[in-house]
């Protein structure tokens, strides 16, 4: 088959600050909409002198005109010559107060517009033909140049005023675009073809950072390793709760941690790092990093702003510092830090060459009740698996933040080629049209239960950011950054571990099972499981005993939880 042929001459780059990628994609667009398909178009751009001259030779005109085209198509294979004067297009402009990229576009798809059959000679003709250029106009404007649109959303405070929850459904995707399909396709494909060799090379050195975007420029598809739709819209949509520059997918959300870390550090930085952590970024910490030289400087919820600082000052490290990493509220003993705090320190020990990071990995919260970019994080982390996914049916994780930053970690993921699939990058969207129903039926499970149990007489302690003390220091963090005490708690059962088994054994409606902030309740025993490769001083630091229970609440019915717990603890 004849490969299609799409090209510019002298393409007017200081006057038309469009991409020639959006051009491209408009024009065949246009050209499908109107049931053709492209054989070979060539634009040249010129000026009057040159115009008038074809005007004069071929057509025995003596007219200045602003454009001439020449049509050679067959059926409908369109083939022609455009012939556009940069010159009049701009006086145009002028003159019909409009902008000079508008009057372009009017009359680089009037050219389309004459090799589809439209005629301008009849006042009836000139209007038709104005109609459709005003019609595609606009269609380039809304949907093929992201830029422009968001420049439209931004203006509009209509769009912009919609909560999170309301643009779950079509944040970011354009029907037309997929043969008016409601949902988002799964494009799942591994590579992408470009129009044009000159095409692939352009999108190779944005991917690649070989250099700057020109103005309204935008990254092309290329190969799922780099971007697919799926995720593109994903990490759009991911934006939104958080009200974070950018985002960026991974397959878990150890490999959304691990890039960051990688991104950020090199041999020789240190960091510092509040106490507990998830076991499995703990043991990153601990076996991995170090292994290349960085260190991480522990820190937890008892230290004050001046302790912390103490610890750089006092090892002489406040050159080597680069990152601030938080989890809060921690895995599994829900206690907060300060994001504002952590803000603080990195601000303290930053300078001009060197300005440190603050993330936060925002798991435990999820993106619906607590928004750390908003007290001065750079980056939160998830691990989508969790309340993102909310399913138990993916793995997935999550970095949303500074656009300069997430821009550099992509680069990472691309090599390191830890980006996740379409498949589950279509499940994450379906997950987040539900994200706020299902996280807020949990929240309210988990305050009844956290009061069933915190009146128990078989149970000791109950973590949970609901039943926090008003007097308790805990309590100012948590109304400061907290939207809701979440539906992640942990219980103290009197007893040992052979207590805490025989509950979790005996429990028949919620699932013994590590993971979080899915559908269905999941109970498991930290200390053996999740942290059991968390060094035995500090399971004792920070409670993780053995007769921890750590409980994920789902949207089950709330009185038959209450009952299978009840059940399980009378088995004691
Ligand atoms: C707080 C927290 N962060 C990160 C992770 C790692 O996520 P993933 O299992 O998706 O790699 C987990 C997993 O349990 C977690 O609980």
């Amino acid at each position: 088959m004849k490969k299609s042929k799409l090209l510019f001459n002298h393409f007017p780059k200081k006057q038309l600050k469009i991409s020639s990628v959006f051009l491209k994609r408009w024009i065949f667009d246009v050209l499908s909409k109107e049931g053709y398909s492209l054989s070979c178009i060539v634009y040249n751009f010129t000026d009057d002198e040159h115009l008038l001259q074809i005007n004069r030779q071929f057509l025995n005109h003596h007219d200045y005109t602003d454009i001439i085209t020449f049509d050679y198509s067959s059926n409908r294979a369109i083939e022609g010559e455009i012939f556009i004067s940069t010159e009049r297009v701009i006086d145009n402009a002028r003159n019909n107060a409009v902008s000079v990229e508008e009057e372009f576009l009017r009359v680089i798809i009037h050219g389309i517009l004459h090799l589809c059959g439209y005629r301008d000679k009849t006042k009836k003709e000139q209007s038709i033909i104005r109609q459709k250029e005003n019609e595609y106009i606009q269609y380039f404007f809304n949907h093929i140049n992201p830029k422009s649109m968001k420049k439209k959303k931004s203006d509009s405070k209509k769009t912009f005023s919609y909560r999170p929850e309301s643009l779950m459904m079509s944040y970011g995707y354009q029907p037309e675009l997929s043969v008016g399909a409601i949902k988002c396709p799964i494009y799942q494909t591994s590579t992408f073809v470009f129009q044009t060799a000159e095409e692939g090379k352009a999108f190779f050195e944005l991917a690649y950072g070989q250099r700057e975007k020109k103005p309204k420029e935008e990254v092309g598809l290329i190969y799922s390793r780099l971007n697919n739709p799926d995720i593109e819209i994903l990490e759009d949509r991911l934006t939104l709760w958080d009200e974070a520059e950018a985002a960026a997918v991974f397959e878990s959300g150890m490999a959304a941690i691990s890039t960051v870390f990688f991104e950020l550090l090199q041999p020789g930085d240190v960091f510092l790092y509040s106490a507990p952590l998830y076991g499995g970024t703990e043991h990153f910490i601990n076996h991995v990093l170090n292994k290349f030289n960085i260190r991480g400087f522990q820190f937890n919820h008892h230290h004050k702003e001046k302790d912390i600082i103490q610890i750089i000052q006092q090892q002489n490290l406040k050159d080597k510092l680069k990152l601030i990493y938080i989890e809060t509220p921690s895995n599994p003993s829900n206690t907060l830090i300060d994001i504002e705090m952590c803000r603080k320190i990195a601000d303290y020990f930053s300078t001009k060459n060197n300005k440190i990071v603050v993330a936060v990995d925002n798991t435990y919260l999820g993106p619906l009740w607590q928004h750390p970019v908003k007290h001065g994080a750079d980056l939160v982390v998830y691990s989508a698996t969790k309340y993102i996914g909310g399913h138990s049916d993916l793995i997935a994780g999550a970095c949303v933040g500074r656009s300069d930053l997430i821009k550099r970690i992509k680069t990472l993921r691309s090599f390191l080629g830890n980006m996740a699939g379409p498949w589950t990058g279509w499940l994450l969207l379906r997950s987040l049209e539900t994200l706020k129903v299902r996280m807020e039926q949990q929240a309210q499970n988990a305050i009844k239960i956290a009061q069933y149990l915190n009146t128990h007489p078989k149970i000791e302690k109950v973590l949970y950011l609901g039943l926090l003390d008003k007097k308790d220091p805990q309590y100012k963090i948590y109304k400061k950054q907290s939207h809701s005490p979440g539906a992640m708690l942990s219980f103290y059962i009197k007893g040992n571990e052979k207590a805490a088994f025989k509950f979790l054994n005996n429990l028949k409606l919620i699932h013994l099972a590590v993971s979080l902030g899915s559908t269905e309740s999941l109970a498991e025993h930290p200390a053996t499981m999740t942290h059991a490769s968390v060094p035995y001083e500090e399971k004792i630091l920070y409670g993780i005993t053995d007769n921890m229970i750590r409980l994920s609440v789902g949207i089950e019915n709330v009185d038959d939880l209450i009952e299978d717990i009840k059940e399980a603890l009378e088995k004691i």
